[in-house]
């Protein structure tokens, strides 16, 4: 193979089989020790990757994924007000695996174009939750303490439900709170039930108002945010994108706001006491005042997800940065 040469460049130029910009390349080339034999190769190699470039560009190398559908039983479309008389043969109910063959944005919406049996149909894909990756489990099968990312990008299995929840004593719960029975992973229900009782001695009224929601039935209260605040609301996250499904989540309330939820409960007693001492517990606040632009939903003063002992060390970046008092 040939060695570039000042040489044979020149005869090259002279005898027409190389123009300037080739020569010039190739003066290049030599410099950084590059050989002829490696320069054509190497063309190849360019051609290779420009054509995968564009191949994925227009989508010939797209890989079809899974999703799961989110909506309770029934028609989705009707459900949530989109109208079309072309789904009539498609019945999908919650946690159906649905593959996407092609995505387009149309209006405000992504869409799916999909595949489930034999049946092919359009879906929003805000009615889909996606496989999450990287999910990190304890030999029970449990996520690992604050390990989880869980936020609007970031799902967590499905059909995940903790093994190891415990109910919560009535006394720690608010009045009138949810007819389900409440639950908590075995260490975030310790921490809580600390942080409630010395809430108490220091004349502090704090209660749970929510604990653990399985996706099921964050799919029914998404469902109603949907109908109720539309389609971009940001008040209630998706299934499977709820840290209430980690079980290690509360929504906490006081009886100087009648244990309601609302963001009075910024201005109780009850929320500054949570905010002097809620790091000692390793538990933080998910959704603060004007974050969410960062967190993606509205402020939340009655959220508070349990990371785990090792608090710091579990807290992503972000908490760090911007969540952290
Ligand atoms: N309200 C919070 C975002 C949730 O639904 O988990």
């Amino acid at each position: 193979m040939h060695k570039i040469s000042k040489t044979w460049l020149i005869e090259s130029i002279i005898i027409g089989d190389r123009s300037i910009f080739k020569v010039i390349c190739l003066i290049f080339l030599e410099r950084i020790g590059i050989m002829y034999y490696e320069y054509f190769y190497m063309k190849k190699l360019l051609f290779l990757i420009a054509l995968f470039i564009f191949c994925h560009g227009v989508g010939l190398s797209e890989e079809r994924r899974n999703v799961y559908f989110i909506l309770p039983e029934g028609h989705p479309y009707r459900l949530v007000g989109f109208s079309s008389g072309e789904m009539e043969d498609v019945s999908l109910k919650f946690g159906d695996r649905i593959t996407v063959l092609d995505n387009y944005v149309h209006g405000s919406f992504v869409w799916y174009y999909c595949s489930k049996g034999q049946s092919f149909f359009y879906l929003p894909e805000i009615f889909t939750v996606k496989e999450p990756e990287g999910t990190r489990y304890d030999e029970d099968g449990n996520i690992i303490l604050g390990s989880a990312n869980v936020d609007r990008l970031n799902p967590i299995p499905i059909f995940y439900k903790p093994t190891d929840l415990i109910a919560v004593p009535k006394n720690y719960m608010a009045r009138g709170y949810e007819t389900r029975a409440a639950v908590l992973r075995k260490a975030a229900l310790n921490r809580f039930i600390h942080l409630i009782a010395d809430a108490e001695k220091d004349g502090v009224n704090i209660r749970i108002i929510s604990a653990f929601r399985d996706a099921r039935y964050q799919s029914y209260l998404y469902h109603n945010a949907l109908k109720r605040f539309g389609m971009f609301q940001n008040s209630v996250a998706k299934p499977g994108h709820s840290e209430h499904q980690l079980g290690t989540t509360c929504d906490l309330t006081t009886d100087e706001i009648a244990s309601g939820l609302t963001r009075d409960f910024e201005n109780t007693a009850a929320f500054l006491w949570l905010k002097d001492h809620i790091p000692l517990y390793g538990i933080f606040l998910s959704y603060p005042k004007y974050k969410a632009r960062i967190t993606g939903y509205i402020y939340e003063p009655w959220h508070f997800r349990y990371w785990g002992e090792d608090r710091w060390e579990n807290l992503t970046l972000r908490y760090k940065l911007f969540l952290c008092r």
